[in-house]
């Protein structure tokens, strides 16, 4: 694939999703298509002694969120139109909001919402010819709902290191979710901001993971963290939760994105 073919591409989607209000869109590329990235292809695949992150890498991945049914559609749809003549669909996740913002496992996910300075310190490449880019990772878990389900509730708060509703666990081991996220280093939105989709599809559930950080080595030390590499104890949420598909991009920078050729189409 041409890489200028490519960059009309996600140019125009990154134009088109930029006008509606209440959508938003985060588009990364695989790393090696943008000129003077590192080759970071070692991330993924990555075991450990009880699970693995897998690599099912693809040249682009679009995560859009919306605030009605009908603008994400509207969205999903204009991706696929736009990119079809250079790409094809390899994988879609349609997710949803569950209530307040849980977890299929029923915990609340994403409680300490990062501070826009946070996110521009965790995300952005601050120098070099990557600077204002951003590291993407990807994950798509899927979760063993009946089998965490057996667990009864204190059982389960042990497993995330939180209550359902998101208090600390003051005696939740060390093999505790939060703990595994905060050996790295990556707590309180320190090296990475994430975010968390829900989704069903075909019977299964799961999360689609997609976070942002300005040094992807962190995802290295995060993801090792979990694992339980080099004798550290591994994630617990890991033994209800297998990852089944993941990848490394690179959001280029704002002005990466070439000014829209054409706008024929109408939003809604
Ligand atoms: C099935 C996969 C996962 C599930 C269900 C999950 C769920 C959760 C939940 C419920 C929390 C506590 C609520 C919160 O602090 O917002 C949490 C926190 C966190 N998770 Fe995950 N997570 C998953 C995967 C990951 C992965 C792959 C990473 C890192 C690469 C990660 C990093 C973190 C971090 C850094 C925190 C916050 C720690 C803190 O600031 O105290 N999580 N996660």
């Amino acid at each position: 694939m041409a890489l200028p073919q490519l960059r009309e591409v996600v140019s125009a989607i990154h134009a088109e999703l930029s006008v509606p209000g209440g959508l938003h869109s985060v588009l990364g590329l695989q790393p090696t298509l943008l000129p003077g990235a590192p080759d970071l292809s070692s991330l993924l695949p990555r075991e450990g002694p009880t699970a693995r992150f897998p690599s099912t890498q693809s040249h682009v991945l679009v995560q859009v969120s919306a605030n009605g049914r009908e603008l994400l559609l509207w969205a999903l749809r204009r991706v696929l139109a736009l990119s079809q003549a250079v790409l094809y669909l390899e994988e879609e996740v349609l997710g949803g909001r569950i209530g307040e913002g849980r977890d299929a496992f029923g915990f609340r996910d994403g409680l300490v919402l990062p501070s826009r300075e946070q996110v521009r310190r965790a995300a952005l490449v601050p120098s070099g010819s990557l600077a204002g880019a951003s590291w993407l990772l990807y994950l798509r878990f899927q979760k063993d709902l009946e089998r965490f389900g057996r667990l009864k509730p204190q059982a389960q708060a042990h497993v995330v290191g939180r209550t359902r509703d998101g208090e600390l666990v003051p005696d939740a081991p060390a093999e505790a979710h939060l703990h595994r996220a905060r050996a790295s280093g990556a707590g309180d939105n320190q090296l990475l901001i994430r975010r968390g989709f829900p989704f069903r599809h075909g019977g299964e559930e799961g999360l689609a993971f997609v976070s942002a950080s300005a040094d992807p080595d962190y995802y290295r030390r995060s993801l090792d963290a979990l694992l339980g590499v080099g004798g550290q104890p591994p994630d617990a949420m890991l033994r209800y939760a297998r990852a089944v598909s993941g990848g490394l991009y690179l959001a280029p920078p704002a002005d990466w994105f070439l000014a829209p050729s054409s706008q024929q189409e109408a939003t809604p």
